[in-house]
Order: structure tokens, then C-alpha cells, then sequence
């Protein structure tokens, strides 16, 4: 129910001619997806925008697969990887690794009900890799603001929304230049850089 609610909530979005709306879409979308890897330069970038340590407590919002989330848990970070696609999660859960397998756990974000055990202020980093375009930032951003510990970070990955559907660069759901000046609202801090064609955010300091 919470999820056809969302789904309602929630513009459709067509991308590239692919309809991305409902649970149901993204697990079409998601079964679609090849395996790739995450290249070297986008590690490096995520490395140089966001300082790590080992153990750091970290949740990746739309992990699909858990390519993202597999990468984070080889940088030895203790990560739990959420998405409302119960057959991604599964997926991502059953992928062969060496490396220390990430939580998994299926949770539709826009529900504003996350999972009891995630404390406010324990959480040192969250990551939407090409999944906030998918949701509403202004319902998602607070609730993940409160769960930061103070100094904890923010990571968006983001595909540039021009409003123009024969626009071939843009592979998912993004957000608009407009959208995401405003992401900043309600945070200390806001950092904002171009990736090729992709952009880059990372937010701290929510209240502050
Ligand atoms: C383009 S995929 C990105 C997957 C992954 N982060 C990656 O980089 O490969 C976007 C993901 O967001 C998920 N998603 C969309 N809306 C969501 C919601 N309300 N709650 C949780 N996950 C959602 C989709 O199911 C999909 O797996």
C-alpha cells in the first residue's frame, strides 16, 4: 500500500523511452542492468570529495544490484544497501564476492519509515548513486539529515535532467540544475561539481 502511494506521489519519468515509475518499472529497468564494474576514475572521485575511514557506518539509498554498495564494502566501509525493488535486493544479496558481503535490505524511502534500527546521529555517510532523479529530494533529504552523526556526509551522484527526452547522455532519472541548487536547503554545507556529463554533490551540516 505504501508503495502504490509513493508511486502515485512521485512524477513518472521516461528515460531514454524507458517508463520509470513504479516498482514494477524499476525491476524491469534493474533486471536490464549489466554487471559492470565502477570505473577507477569515478572511485577517485568519490575518494577525493569524501573523506573515509574504515568502519565508517554507511546506507546507499537505491542500491539496485549493489554495484555501488559492493564497491563502498571493498573500501573496507560497514554498508547496508536499501532499494523497494525486493528482486534487486535479492540479487544484489546472492552476487558472488571475496570481499565482506554489504547488508542488504528492502525499504521504500519515500515511506518515510525507515528501518527501527537505524538510530538518529549514527550514521556517517549516505550515497544516492543515480537514484535520487527516482524520488522526491525535498521528502528524502531531512529524514536522511537526521540520521547523520555530526560530520557525516551526504554523496549524490546524479544524471542532469534538461527536460529533453531525445537527450541520449542521460541513462537514469536526474534532477534538474534548478533542483539541485536547491538541494542545498536546510544543509551547512553543499559542495557541487561536474563528473563528464554527470553532476556531483556532497551536503553536511543538516540544521545547522
Ligand atoms: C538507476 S538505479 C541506480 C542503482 C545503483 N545505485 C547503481 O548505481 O547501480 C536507481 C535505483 O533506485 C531505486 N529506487 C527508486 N525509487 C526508490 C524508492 N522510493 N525507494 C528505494 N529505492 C528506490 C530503483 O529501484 C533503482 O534500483
Amino acid at each position: 500500500m505504501a508503495q502504490q502511494q509513493t508511486a502515485r506521489q512521485v512524477r513518472p519519468r521516461i528515460v531514454q523511452g524507458v517508463r520509470l515509475h513504479t516498482v514494477e518499472d524499476w525491476q524491469n529497468f534493474n533486471l536490464a542492468q549489466p554487471g559492470r564494474d565502477i570505473s577507477p576514475t569515478e572511485l577517485d572521485m568519490f575518494r577525493q570529495r569524501v573523506p573515509l575511514q574504515e568502519k565508517m557506518r554507511v546506507l546507499d539509498i537505491g542500491c539496485g544490484n549493489g554495484r555501488w554498495t559492493r564497491e563502498l564494502a571493498k573500501l573496507g566501509l560497514g554498508v547496508t544497501g536499501f532499494d523497494w525493488d525486493s528482486a534487486a535486493v535479492e540479487r544484489a544479496n546472492s552476487f558472488p564476492t571475496l570481499h565482506p558481503r554489504p547488508d542488504y535490505q528492502v525499504w521504500d524511502v519515500m515511506s518515510q519509515d525507515p528501518p527501527a534500527w537505524i538510530e538518529p546521529g549514527t550514521v556517517d555517510l549516505v550515497t544516492f548513486r543515480y537514484s535520487l532523479g527516482a524520488m522526491k529530494p525535498a521528502v528524502v533529504l531531512p529524514l536522511v539529515g537526521t540520521m547523520l552523526r555530526a560530520g557525516g556526509q551526504v554523496y549524490i551522484l546524479t544524471d542532469l535532467d534538461r527536460k529533453n527526452v531525445d537527450d541520449h547522455t542521460q541513462l537514469t532519472p536526474g534532477l534538474t540544475e534548478a533542483k539541485i541548487r536547491s538541494l542545498g536547503k536546510g544543509w551547512g554545507h553543499m559542495e557541487v561539481w561536474n563528473f563528464g556529463l554527470r553532476t556531483g554533490i556532497t551536503l553536511a551540516g543538516y540544521g545547522l
